[in-house]
Parts: C-alpha cells; structure tokens; sequence
C-alpha cells in the first residue's frame, strides 16, 4: 500500500518535473521518503524511554507513598490546601521510588505553585481526586500571573490518575478583552505546565476549564501523552487544548480535546512531534503556529498527525503565520482525518493577525514548505474547503494532496490559492489545480494539454505498477 503511493508519486514527480513544475526532482523525493519516514513511535518504545513501571498500586519495587492528606491538606474544596501540597511534594520529590499522591474523592483547592525538580529517580504522581484553583482573578498570586500547577526539571516522571485538574476559569473568561472589547488584554494562568523536563508520561487525567491554555508542554523532550481528556466551553476564550512550544519528540495519543482554541498547537521550536488518534470539537481545530508575531523567528519541523476527528470545529488542520516573521514549517503530514462540519477543513494562513489593530503586510515571512495531506474527507461549512493563502514574498511549496473529498451540504467547495505551488495525487475534491502553477496567477492556460496527457500517462503507469 505504502509501496503503491511512493511509487505513484514518482511517476507523478517525474511527469511533473518534465515540464517544470517541480524544480528539482531529487529534492523532491527526498521530501516525499521523509514524510514516509515520519513515523509514529511504538508504544513500547517511549514507555522503555520512561521506565518500565505499570502502575503505583503494584507491588513490584517497594514504592513510598506521600499521600496529600498526610501533609493536611482537608480536600474540600473550601481549604486552602496549598502548603499541603508543596510540604508532600518536597518529601516526594528527595525520596527514590516515591509516589505523589493526591486520593480520589477530594477536591483540593491550591494556589499557583511551582512543583520543582529534579526529583529523585522514579517519581510518580498520582492524581485520583480534583484539584482546583481559586477562581477569583482579582487574588491571583502575582508572582505566577501565568501558570497555576507548574512542573519543572523533571526526568522519567509519570503523571497519572484518574483525576481532574480544574481551573475555575469562568471569571477570567469573562475578564478577557476577547469577550468584552472594554477590558484589558492580559494573559491568565496556564492549568498544567511541564516545563524543561524529559521522559515524561503523561496518562488519564482530565484537564478542565482551564483559566487559559489547559496544558503546555514548554523545553522538554520524550514526552508521551496519551488517554487525556481536556473539557471547556467552546465559548471560552484562549483556553488551547494542548500547547506544545519548544520542545522535541513529543506523542499526543488517545485524547479527546474540546475548547474554545486550537485544540492542540505547536509552536516555536518543536520538532518530532507526533499525533494519533485525536478527537478535536468544540475548538479552533490542530494548528502549527502561530508563528512570527512581532517579526520572531518560528520553526516547527517534523509533525505527524495520523487519525483524527474534528466536529464543528472552526479549523481542520491549521497552519497559521503572522506576516514579518522569519523561520521556517517543514516536513509536516496530516492523515486519515474525517471531519464533520468544519469550517475551514484545511488551511494555511499566511495573513494570521489575532490582534484589535489590523497587521500590514511585510515581506519576510515564515516559510511553509512539504505539507503533506492524505486521506481527509468529510463536511466543511464554508465553501473554500481548502485555502492556502500564503505570501506574496515567500510562497508555500511542495504540499501535496492525496485523497481528499471535502463536500458542503448545501452548495459547492472550492480550493483557494494565493502564491502556493505543490500538486495532488488520486482523487482530490474539490481540486487543487491552483496549486500546480508556481505564481498566484492560478487560471494561466498554458500547455493544459500537455498537462492533461501527462496527468493520463502517468495514471495509466500507477494502474500497472504492480507492487
Ligand atoms: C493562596 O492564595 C490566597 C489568596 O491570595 C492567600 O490568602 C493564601 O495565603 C494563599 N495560600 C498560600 C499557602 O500561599
Ligand atoms: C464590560 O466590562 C466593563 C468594564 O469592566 C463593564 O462595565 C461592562 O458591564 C462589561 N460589559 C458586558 C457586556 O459584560
Ligand atoms: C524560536 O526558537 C529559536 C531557537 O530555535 C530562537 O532563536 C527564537 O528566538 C525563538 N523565537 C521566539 C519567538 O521565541
Ligand atoms: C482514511 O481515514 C479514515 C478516517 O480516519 C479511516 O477510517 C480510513 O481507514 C482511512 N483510509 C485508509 C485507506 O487508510
Ligand atoms: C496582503 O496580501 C494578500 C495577498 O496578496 C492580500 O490578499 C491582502 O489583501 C493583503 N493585505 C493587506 C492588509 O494589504
Ligand atoms: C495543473 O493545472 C491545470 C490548469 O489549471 C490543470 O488542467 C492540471 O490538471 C493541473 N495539473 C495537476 C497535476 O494538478
């Protein structure tokens, strides 16, 4: 099968190159073994990469318990259970073998804390209750105006449970200026972060009503995160289901996100980051960026999402740039992805400006080449299905189609270009001939039918390759 589309695609790449649509031919298998490269890691693997334990409640290894309640936290909901937390934590985190455990049952009201590592060897913590923040704005520590449970410095950790962290946020979405134009623009609390940390797992737990981005992963590597559940309303403003910045190597598995943002994002420098079995809706759907606000660098390589299900979301697969940044997004592949009345199923936005004031357009920008999408069908709501708006000055190159089907219940789709070249292969609806010209001038008519017997030639050559 895998064999059959590589295949396919050099016989379109050759086609092609003939008369000078790919510019270099070599480059461009070189790309295309790459996105087939990408693969997802085995479970196994990343689970050896963390350490081989299968849960606190086994027997096996002798692990001490610093159960919250022992350090008098009172676990209802009302008790400030802050120093509970932080005296457990402590004991924890210097003791080998050790479990953090906050017991199902409770629901434990904590402040903005800063759980810092490094932690002895084979920590676990154990999240079977609630915890919660206090949802008043206004008493917010102003030391950590920006996170609320904070993880840092850890190695080979285990974040499981079958509990809940929830934000409160209700007061702060309505004190954003997203919601009412007369308030401030500020930034509100992180519910989870994992910061500077590796070999961490990350299973179970739900993660709700987050006062902004529910979950961050910032400047770790080998992180696996899988079975989360993160929960708010899709009203809700800023409130990114999973954010992923500076950090490498990274598998999102088995989570079901909804909110009102991006579902996942993945920002500046994070790279190997990996995506299987996403459900996304409500929300702003899974994006790339955004990237190069105030003329920043942003580079994002290798991201593979593989299996998903987007509902009413706002965006499909997003990539999204601010004009005058610099950087690059390479090497991305989007597959196997259904979606149910989504706005903008497939989309790169160049012109990416989430501010009050309009952005002007500048010359430099982040480049977007070697997208690839395969395998994505289903309803969109708006008529283009499939927009790649890319600047003027630095255009999109290499995205590839494959097997697209995107329709609209009531009307027609359409594919909208603006300075992106690539091609598609198989059956792309609707089409994405605009893609194939190498300028935003898209209804040139030249050579159609020298396009048009190479285009038959070489699907005659895919039906006889018998691999
Ligand atoms: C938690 O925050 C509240 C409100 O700001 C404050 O009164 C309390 O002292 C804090 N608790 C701890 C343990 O710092
Ligand atoms: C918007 O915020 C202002 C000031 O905080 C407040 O007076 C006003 O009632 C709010 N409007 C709405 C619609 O909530
Ligand atoms: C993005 O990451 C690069 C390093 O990879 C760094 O030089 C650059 O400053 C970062 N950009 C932003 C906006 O943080
Ligand atoms: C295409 O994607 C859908 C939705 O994820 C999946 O059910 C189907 O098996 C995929 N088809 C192939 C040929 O992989
Ligand atoms: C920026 O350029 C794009 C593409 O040429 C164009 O559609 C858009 O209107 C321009 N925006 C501004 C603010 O000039
Ligand atoms: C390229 O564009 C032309 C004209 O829009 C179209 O007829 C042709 O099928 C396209 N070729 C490919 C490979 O998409």
């Amino acid at each position: 099968m895998e064999k059959i589309f590589l295949v396919s695609l050099l016989v379109l790449l050759v086609s092609a190159s003939a008369h000078g649509i790919a510019e270099n031919i070599y480059d461009d298998i070189a790309m295309l073994g790459e996105l087939e490269d990408l693969k997802l890691e085995e479970e196994n693997e990343i689970q050896e990469k963390v350490f081989e334990i299968p849960g606190w409640t086994s027997e096996r290894g002798g692990k001490t318990l610093f159960n919250v309640d022992s350090f008098g936290a009172i676990g209802d909901g009302i008790a400030d259970d802050t120093q509970a937390f932080v005296s457990a934590w402590d004991k924890a985190c210097l003791t080998t073998k050790s479990v953090f455990l906050v017991p199902a049952g409770g629901r434990y009201l904590v402040n903005a804390t800063r759980f810092r590592g490094p932690c002895a060897d084979r920590l676990i913590i154990q999240i079977d209750g609630t915890i919660v923040a206090p949802g008043e704005p206004n008493n917010w520590d102003p030391n950590n105006p920006r996170t609320w449970l904070q993880f840092s410095k850890l190695n080979a950790v285990i974040f499981q449970g079958s509990g809940v962290i929830d934000g409160s946020g209700s007061k702060w979405w309505d004190a954003s200026c997203k919601r009412n134009k007369s308030n401030p623009c500020r930034g509100a609390p992180t519910a989870l972060t994992i910061d500077s940390s590796s070999a961490v797992r990350v299973k179970d737990l739900t993660i709700q009503n987050s006062q902004q981005m529910h979950f961050v992963i910032s400047h770790s590597d080998s992180v696996r995160v899988s079975n989360v559940l993160v929960s708010a309303p899709g009203t809700s403003p800023n409130t990114d289901g999973i954010h992923i910045t500076g950090s490498t190597n990274v598998v999102l598995q088995d989570c079901k996100i909804g909110t009102g943002d991006d579902c996942i994002s993945i920002v500046n420098a994070s790279s190997a980051i990996r995506m299987k079995k996403i459900y996304c809706g409500p929300g702003h759907g899974i994006s790339i960026g955004s990237l190069g606000k105030d003329n920043s660098i942003g580079i994002v390589t290798k991201v593979v999402l593989d299996t998903a299900l987007l509902r009413q979301t706002t965006n499909g697969l997003r990539i999204k740039t601010w004009q005058g940044g610099s950087g690059y997004v390479r090497s991305v592949r989007f597959e196997n992805v259904r979606m149910d009345e989504v706005e903008n199923p497939i989309i790169i936005d160049q012109f990416y400006c989430d501010s009050p004031k309009a952005c002007k357009n500048q010359t430099s920008a982040v480049e977007i080449s070697q997208i690839m999408y395969r395998n994505i069908s289903g309803t969109t709501t708006s008529q283009k299905a499939m927009k790649f708006a890319c600047s003027d000055t630095v255009p999109c190159n290499r995205i590839v189609l494959s097997n697209i089907n995107l329709e609209r219940k009531d009307g027609t789709v359409e594919t909208y270009c603006n300075s992106a070249t690539g091609f598609g292969i198989g059956n792309v609806q609707p089409s994405a001939d605009c893609l194939n010209s190498s300028n935003k001038d898209t209804h040139s008519d030249h050579d159609q039918t020298k396009d048009a017997h190479l285009i038959k030639f070489s699907r005659e050559e895919i039906i006889h390759t018998e691999l």
